[in-house]
């Protein structure tokens, strides 16, 4: 039978694949069979997703190097370490403006340089999957209890990541016609080591299965939306939450 979830042979960017969740996706994606290219400024070959021309000079490199490039993982973020950033964990009145500016510019922007990079080339193969990856705050408000008193979750966050997915079926809607898919996966919390129990067992409680996910949950989710088993699904959010959003 036919593997409608294969990879082999594919060429797939991966931004901020040197983070928690793009490093799972990527040794993930490598296991599947795909040749991978990371986009991220902590890489051996550093690549500023913010940057039209950097975007442009490595995703001209990998089209040079492989000869096609079939999916993109928009996984870069400014993530903060719960307890670590206080300002980004501000009350909104107070929220710096150019804090704001800057995970914008990461979250969002860079999101729309990548994709305007890599389309041109998806284009003339007529095939290709665009993955936002999104969060489950893109959905819903923040539960701001699940936090130590006197912060509440990064506002940039929540709106720009709000705007992934305004961005997903924009790009959807347009590249339809070439035969190019563009969705979004959309995670709840996965569990790290660092985090304090306390807040743990309080992110665990906001969902149905009453636990965070555990590291590489995401990872089948994600080859789906990469793969042909996905070939009829455009415009879409994938939702991996344990349900935290169908409450
Ligand atoms: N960790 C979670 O539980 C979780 C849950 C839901 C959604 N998400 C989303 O997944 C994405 C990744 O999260 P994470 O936990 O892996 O974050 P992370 O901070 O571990 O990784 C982000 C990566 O992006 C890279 N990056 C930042 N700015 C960049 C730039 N200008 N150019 C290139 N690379 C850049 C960083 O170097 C880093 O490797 C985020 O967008 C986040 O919103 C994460």
């Amino acid at each position: 039978m036919k593997n409608l979830f294969d990879l082999t042979g594919k060429v797939i960017i991966v931004t901020g694949g040197s983070g928690f969740l793009g490093s799972q996706f990527v040794a993930h994606l490598r296991e599947c069979g795909a040749t991978v290219v990371i986009f991220d400024t902590n890489a051996p070959e550093p690549v500023d997703i913010t940057n039209p021309a950097s975007v442009e000079a490595a995703t001209q490199k990998v089209v040079a190097v492989h000869g096609r490039i079939d999916g993109v993982v928009h996984a870069a973020g400014m993530a903060a370490e719960i307890g670590k950033a206080d300002e980004l964990f501000a009350p909104y009145e107070k929220f710096s403006i150019e804090l704001w500016r800057k995970e914008f510019e990461i979250n969002l922007t860079a999101a729309q340089i990548v994709t305007q990079a890599v389309v041109p080339q998806m284009m003339k193969q007529k095939s290709g999957s665009v993955v936002f990856i999104a969060s489950d705050l893109s959905l819903i408000a923040p539960n701001n209890s699940i936090y130590d008193g006197g912060k509440f979750k990064d506002i940039a966050y929540v709106s720009s990541k709000a705007g992934m997915l305004g961005l997903m079926r924009g790009w959807a809607s347009y590249l339809g016609a070439h035969n190019i898919r563009s969705n979004a996966l959309v995670p709840g919390g996965m569990y790290k080591e660092t985090y304090a129990d306390e807040f743990v067992k309080k992110n665990s409680a906001q969902n149905m299965l009453g636990r965070m996910s555990l590291q590489g949950e995401y990872n089948a989710p994600l080859q789906f939306l990469l793969s042909d088993a996905s070939s009829y699904m455009t415009g879409q959010s994938l939702i991996v939450d344990g349900g935290r959003t169908a409450w």
